[in-house]
């Protein structure tokens, strides 16, 4: 129905219009009784092959949603009614921040792709954290996995970020399951540079220090592009085996415009390109990564999930859960399902 009914009705419109149109919709739906139970009758799948525990954390299933999409934790609750296994929200800034100007979000169809330019638009760190009060505690059977996606406010100069990381984390820090530290997004000038040996060891090892002090420490999870060369990502390998942080998830949106068929005036769009022209380069990244450090951490595989095969491929990559957006976007919570599904047959 998704595809047939719904898709084309959303995709007649401005896509950054549609989104925040249907984020309301699926909140609003949601308080009307009896909607939850049936959405989660409809897209959950509930069975003990799906189950994984992994960073000292139980989930139901290993399908969650890319950051990005709940930047702000306002539906988390209402996404997993839709099937998903956890919730990454932000990227969050210390600060609100509106982002770049708009338009900055583009559906490039011929492609089942999306280039998107946000720029870290988000409301602060501080407003997240008080709708993630609403999330019940860790253990309770209500409680959504949520993961803390990091990063810096535009006007934070690279030499101070790591400032901009700890606040997000102190602040947090009682509030989601995991972090991901994002240094990878492609539109907040310089950011990617943190993904360098220094700056990173830096950024992580301070993170992890902070980590170590507590009395219940978190897990920790690096997000990385799909554009570094081999030797960066044995950098990334080295850097987390020296921080011990958790675990990688790979990849974020990708700078590359190669092989694809939309107009020009939609592939020379500056941004991040997300979907199927990045299913096979975020496959092999999870895969160098799993290889190369002979499995030594968990990776979460991101990029260009269209199709439950897309996914079962990322999970013979090395990868222990996966996540989507565009794939969500094209497919919508169907895709979810039948992921899960084609896990579960992976068991039988
Ligand atoms: C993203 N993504 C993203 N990632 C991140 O770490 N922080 C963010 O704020 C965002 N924002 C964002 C906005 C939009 C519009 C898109 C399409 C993507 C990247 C996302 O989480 C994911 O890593 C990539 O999109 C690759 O996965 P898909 O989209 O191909 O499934």
């Amino acid at each position: 129905m998704y595809k047939t009914l719904i898709r084309p009705l959303l995709f007649a419109f401005d896509p950054e219009a549609v989104h925040y149109f249907s984020f309301s919709s699926i909140k609003l739906l949601n308080k009307v009784p009896g909607f939850s139970s049936l959405s989660r009758q409809l897209f959950k799948k509930n069975n003990p092959a799906l189950k994984r525990n992994l960073f000292g954390l139980q989930f139901d299933n290993p399908v969650g949603m890319a950051a990005g999409f709940d930047k702000d934790a306002k539906a988390y609750k209402e996404f997993t009614n839709l099937g998903f296994g956890f919730i990454e929200i932000g990227t969050l800034t210390p600060e609100p921040q509106d982002g770049n100007p708009k338009k900055r979000l583009f559906r490039l169809q011929k492609d089942s792709a999306i280039v998107n330019r946000m720029g870290f638009n988000n409301g602060g760190v501080d407003a997240a954290v008080e709708r993630l009060k609403q999330n019940p505690k860790l253990g309770h059977p209500n409680h959504v996995l949520i993961g803390g996606n990091i990063g810096k406010n535009k006007g934070t100069p690279n030499k101070d970020a790591v400032n901009d990381y700890i606040i997000c984390f102190e602040k947090l820090f009682d509030h989601v399951d995991y972090f991901a530290v994002n240094v990878s997004s492609p539109n907040t000038p310089g950011l990617r540079e943190l993904q360098d040996r220094k700056p990173l060891s830096h950024i992580l090892q301070t993170l992890q220090d902070l980590n170590n002090a507590k009395e219940n420490r978190k897990p920790i999870l690096l997000k990385i592009a799909p554009d570094l060369t081999d030797d960066q990502l044995l950098d990334i390998i080295a850097i987390v085996e020296d921080t011990k942080i958790d675990g990688v998830i790979a990849t974020n949106t990708t700078i590359s415009r190669e092989g694809l068929q939309s107009k020009e005036s939609l592939r020379k769009e500056a941004g991040g390109l997300s979907g199927a022209p990045l299913t096979n380069r975020a496959t092999d990244v999870i895969a160098f990564l799993h290889q190369k450090s002979k499995g030594a951490f968990p990776i979460i595989g991101a990029g260009g999930i269209m199709t439950a095969q897309d996914a079962i491929d990322k999970i013979k990559a090395g990868a222990s859960l996966v996540q989507l957006y565009t794939g969500f976007v094209y497919e919508g919570p169907a895709l979810i399902k039948k992921i899960n599904e084609e896990i579960i047959g992976l068991n039988r």
